[in-house]
Parts: C-alpha cells; structure tokens; sequence
C-alpha cells in the first residue's frame, strides 16, 4: 500500500500525491493543487499545526510520553524539576547537571519587592487568583532588560530559568493576598513543591508533610506538559510574534483560565459540592444526558479510551487521604464515575474520567481553596510551554501562526447615513 495522498480537484481535474509521514501529510500539496484552496477545520480537528519532539500521546490506547519516557514511569521515579529539565533540554540530566538546574532554579525563587507591594497589592481583595497569576506573568517580564531578547539563546535560558522558579512564588504569594495573610519569601533550603507548600501555608512552625509534599511533586509532573492543547498552542501562536516569554506565557496562561481547560478541576469540584448528596448522583447524570449539565471531568478531545494521568491521580489521591482524611466529595465522585462508566451516552461517545476529574479532590484536600486549582495546573505547564516556546524558536520552519478564514459575512453594501438606518 502505498503512503502516499492523491487529491483530485474535481473543478479543473488536476490531481496532486503527497507522502503520508506518521498520519500526516503536507498541507503544502494543497496549495499546489490551488494556491486560494483552503481547508476548514475549526478548532483543528485535523490539522497538526506543528512538528514537536516534546511530547507522544496516542489518544486511543491512552499512552503518554515526555520525551520517549511513559508518564507513568516519570510519575513513579521522577521529580518534578528533573522532567522540567527533560521537556527543556530532551534528555534526563546526569547527576552534576541536576544539581546545576536544581541550584539554578532554587536560587531564581525570589521576586521583585515591587511586584507585590506595587503590583500585587493593587489588586481588589477579592480578586480571583488565576486572575491574578495571568497578569503577574506578564507584568514580571517588565522587571527583566533582557526579557525582549528572545534571538539571544542565553537571555532565553535566564527568563526560562525565571519563569520556572518564581512561577510558585507568584502564585502562593496571590493566594496568600486573597486571604489577607503576609507573603511567606522562599526557601530556599526546601525542595520544589515543599517550597511552594511551605509558601502558602507557613503560619508559625508548619512544616511540609514530605508525603504532601510528594503528592504534589506527582502533580506537577502529571500536567507537565499535554503536546498541543489549547494553553500550549497559545504559547506557540503568540511565540513567534517576538513577544517575550512571560507575555507569551500570560497568554497560555489565560488559555488555560477557560472552565473547559484548565479550569475543569475546579469545576468538578463545584459540580461534586451542587450534586451534593450520593443520591442525587442518578438525576445529576439525567441532566448531563439531556444535555442540561455538564459531566465536568470527563471527556477529552484526544484520549477517547482512558487517561493514563487519570489512573495515577486517583493512586495519588489515596495517598494524601491517607494523610489528610477522605474528602467526603470523594464517594459522590466514585459513584457518578462508575454510574457513567456504565451508562450507554457515555459509552457510545467515549467519555472517560480525564486528569481533572480527581485532581480537584486531592487540592482540596491539600488545603487549597477551588480558586487555586487552575493556578495549581498552571505552575508545572510552565515548563511545557517554555519547551514548546524553545523549541518553535528554533525552528528553521517557525513563521508567524496566520490561519486563513472562510468569510460567512455579507457581500459589498454601501454606507446608510444614520438617520436612514
Ligand atoms: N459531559 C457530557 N457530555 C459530553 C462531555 C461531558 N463532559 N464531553 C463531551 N460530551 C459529549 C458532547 O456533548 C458531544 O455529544 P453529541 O455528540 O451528542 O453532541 C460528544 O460528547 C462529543 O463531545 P465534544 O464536545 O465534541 O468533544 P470535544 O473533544 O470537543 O470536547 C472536552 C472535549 C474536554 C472539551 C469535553 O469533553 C468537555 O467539555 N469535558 C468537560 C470539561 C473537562 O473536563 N475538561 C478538561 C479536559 S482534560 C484537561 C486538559 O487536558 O485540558
């Protein structure tokens, strides 16, 4: 069988074959045929909109790789800052250069007094916090000369460096503010995710459970990084416009803010706490069929059979009960999950718990207010985004993203003067 495409325009007759590479074929054959023939696929559903090396996900046997490595295997050996490094640089570091990263980042944690008693401090008390976080982002690249220098390989790695390490900081320090409490500076002498822990929570003699402080390690690795979902396409639109990185970030950020996205864990909370009751679980899941609600935590426009983040977050899950005490959402959300599991509408359209369906649970748990959870989603897809950022800048074929539209508007009118209209 030959791995080739050939497409014929039926107007003029004129045929063109194109290579099929990995499922692909160039987009190029197309102009060929017709330079003004464009191809409509909205939210594109059949598009790959570019080559990476980061990340594998074959949806229909739920299978996750960073960089060859199964999620699972990452999430079991791992550390968070190690896969940071392993998207960023392509390979696990040696034990000299995870040092190096580790100092590095640990030493960039801290932010600009500015930020938050100029910055920070000016927003209303009860602003939402991802609210917050997106703006932070972009207004911290104002504090760094050599933020714009994107051409400048190791003005990059400055800013990817900053962007890694203060991303906890910025984020403990807008929960800290949304509930009034002083900012708790870095430590540096703590690890990754006991830093941030230790951040938001340190009231007088906290210490990090280092079994939370694990759980939220996994966490981190598990939203590393997911290819080309919407945040990550953001980061690679807007990327190639020069913009600097916490501009571009600011902007995969607000992506991810939407309640179909990253947003999705807090949602899933809010349902778990409307449906409230385990008995309400039948109706609840009548109203998702007719279409009244929404079975938030489930779904997934690429995984159609299971999410493989979704098997170890619920392991995770466990383990913090273990620490912090079940949260009473926990039975409501394991009778809806096997309710829909065996429910013909969710069968037939492949609808599977994804990552966010018990990663809200385990936040609560934590002690996180929902506010926090996309933000909580948004400190380990930093180091996803800045992997796609790097990686696009350096691409021979990068070209500024400008898709073509299929106008549906009115033809030529004239001008009406208001008082004709
Ligand atoms: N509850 C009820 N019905 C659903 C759901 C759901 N969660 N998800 C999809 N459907 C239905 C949808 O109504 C459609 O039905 P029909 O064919 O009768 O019109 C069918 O399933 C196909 O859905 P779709 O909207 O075409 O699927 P999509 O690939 O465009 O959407 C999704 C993917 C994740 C946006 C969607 O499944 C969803 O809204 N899920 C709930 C939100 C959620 O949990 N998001 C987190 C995603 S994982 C985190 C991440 O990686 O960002």
């Amino acid at each position: 069988m030959p791995e080739t495409i050939t497409i014929t325009d039926d107007r003029t007759g004129k045929t063109v074959t194109a290579p099929i590479r990995g499922g692909v074929f160039p987009s190029s054959a197309l102009r060929e045929l017709d330079p003004d023939l464009y191809c409509y696929d909205p939210a594109y559903l059949s598009t790959a909109s570019t080559k990476s090396a980061i990340t594998f996900l074959d949806g229909a046997e739920g299978v996750l790789r960073y960089r060859g490595y199964p999620i699972e295997q990452l999430a079991e050996r791992s550390t968070y800052l190690e896969v940071a490094y392993l998207l960023l640089y392509g390979n696990l570091p040696d034990s000299a250069q995870l040092d190096q990263w580790t100092f590095d980042v640990t030493h960039h944690t801290f932010i600009h007094e500015n930020m938050r008693k100029r910055f920070v401090d000016g927003f209303h008390y009860d602003a939402h916090p991802m609210g917050m976080f997106v703006s932070a982002l972009a207004a911290l690249g104002t504090f760094y000369e050599g933020a714009k220098d994107v051409g400048d390989p190791a003005a990059r790695q400055r800013q990817i460096l900053r962007l890694i390490a203060k991303a906890p900081t910025i984020a403990a320090m807008c929960h800290r503010f949304s509930v009034g409490l002083p900012f708790n500076q870095p430590d540096n002498n703590l690890s990754y995710p006991a830093n941030f822990l230790n951040m938001m929570w340190k009231i007088g003699d906290y210490e990090v459970d280092p079994v939370l402080a694990r759980a939220m390690d996994v966490l981190f690795i598990l939203h590393a990084d997911h290819e080309q979902n919407c945040g990550t396409t953001a980061m690679r639109v807007i990327g190639p416009s020069g913009a600097d990185p916490y501009s571009s970030a600011a902007g995969a950020a607000a992506a991810l803010y939407g309640p179909l996205h990253g947003g999705a864990n807090e949602a899933v909370v809010r349902m778990l706490g409307e449906i409230g009751t385990f008995d309400e679980v039948p109706a609840f899941i009548d109203s998702v069929k007719t279409g009244e609600s929404r079975l938030m935590g489930f779904g997934h426009r690429v995984y159609k059979n299971f999410d493989p983040r979704a098997l170890i977050i619920k392991k995770a899950a466990y383990d913090v009960f273990d620490v912090t005490g079940k949260n009473p959402l926990l039975d409501i959300a394991l009778k809806l999950e096997e309710a829909a599991l065996e429910d013909p509408y969710f069968i037939d359209r492949k609808l599977y718990p994804n990552v966010d369906f018990y990663s809200g649970l385990i936040y609560q748990a934590l002690g996180f207010p929902v506010d926090m959870f996309t933000v909580l989603f948004a400190i380990p897809r930093m180091s996803g985004w800045l992997a796609h950022w790097q990686e696009l800048l350096i691409d021979p074929e990068r070209k500024i993203a400008r898709p073509r539209q299929w106008y549906d508007g009115p033809g030529e009118r004239n001008y009406v003067a208001i008082a004709d209209r």
